[in-house]
């Protein structure tokens, strides 16, 4: 079983060889009315929701608790106050059934969702990490042998369509309504300039202003502005971004022998960045890779997934194990 709390969603998952019986999650809606996500109630909701959402994974899965083999956690990186709901909760299951504990860090998760669809990957692959909190390109050598090659500066990707999305007045987390919004809209029609950052980094922290004064010199000589041209500014802002996260991507691409492309994280469940990735990979001739969409965003499944190779390796940790904010 794998317990996931970094963030505000609680997921449950329970694994068995390499299938995944179930892979439950509660999302909290409580933070959409406050632009993001609040870490107290964050904490207080995984503590409301974590029994009823392990009644279900069990139901789900069709196994009795019993039969639990070992409890996987996140560790971190996350809110603290999440995690320590996640880590209480698998000690005291691991405790009181009698079975060993694994710790699993979040990102190298968010990566692993990867092999729950494609067990052999090629390797060496570069993976593009992007979610609320992070954003990284890896070079993947093996399952978890990793090196980073690049990070944002500032704001992870998902933060920039969350921020912006709160401009627009959409609620938290603001992707998932971009993304559906811009296929109705003209990704062409507003034009930013592109942050320039040395190396394979990011910085999304100038886009944001831009975009901020933007739309305030747009409302000077038009109120409604943002609502009538909703569509074309979602699909502006999505293009901006997705065509900025390719850039260093497709730069690495020409200076490395790659056998393999991926996206991972919350923002891989994108449209577009999913398309653009594919094309680039398809340019290349080389594989794409993408998780299956219930495993893009913060989910135990990806927990689990890493759990597997951790239980094989009787990589377990004891009690006394602590949450790790940053890791
Ligand atoms: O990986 P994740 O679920 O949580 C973190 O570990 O941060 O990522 C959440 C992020 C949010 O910023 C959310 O707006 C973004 O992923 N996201 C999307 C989409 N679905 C989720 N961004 C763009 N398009 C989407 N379809
Ligand atoms: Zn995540």
């Amino acid at each position: 079983m794998a317990i996931e709390t970094s963030c505000d969603d609680t997921s449950i998952a329970v694994l068995k060889e390499d299938k995944i019986l179930a892979n439950v999650t509660a999302n909290q809606e409580i933070h959409a009315k406050y632009g993001g996500v609040v870490p107290e109630l964050a904490s207080r909701n995984h503590e409301k929701n974590i029994v009823r959402v392990f009644n279900e994974a069990i139901n789900q899965s069709g196994i009795d608790q019993s039969e639990l083999d070992a409890i996987a956690f996140t560790q971190g990186p996350g809110l603290l106050g999440s995690l320590m709901v996640g880590v209480s909760f698998a000690k005291s299951l691991a405790l009181g059934l009698n079975i060993p504990l694994i710790a699993v860090n979040h990102l190298q998760a968010h990566i692993a969702a990867l092999y729950i669809e494609n067990p052999n990957p090629t390797f060496p692959f570069i993976c593009l990490l992007v979610s609320g909190g992070h954003t990284q390109i890896i070079w993947v050598k093996d399952f978890f042998s990793y090196e980073i090659l690049g990070s944002t500066l500032d704001d992870a990707g998902g933060e920039a369509f969350d921020k912006i999305g709160k401009m627009l007045d959409l609620p938290y987390p603001a992707g998932p309504a971009i993304d559906r919004l811009a296929q109705k809209g003209d990704p062409e029609r507003f034009k930013f300039t592109y942050s320039k950052v040395p190396d394979f980094n990011y910085s999304f922290s100038g886009f944001k202003t831009q975009v901020l004064y933007f739309l305030r010199d747009q409302e000077k000589l038009d109120a409604n502005f943002k609502a009538s041209n909703i569509n074309d500014l979602c699909a502006s802002i999505q293009h901006h971004i997705c065509t900025y996260l390719l850039k260093p991507v497709a730069k690495l691409m020409k200076e490395r022998e790659v056998l393999g492309l991926a996206v991972v994280g919350g923002v891989s469940a994108n449209a577009e960045l999913r398309i653009e990735m594919q094309k680039l990979a398809l340019k290349n001739q080389i594989p794409f890779m993408v998780p299956d969409f219930q495993y893009c965003t913060d989910n135990a499944g990806m927990i689990a997934e890493v759990a597997k190779y951790k239980f094989e390796k009787e990589d377990f940790v004891t009690l006394d194990v602590v949450a790790k904010a940053r890791f």
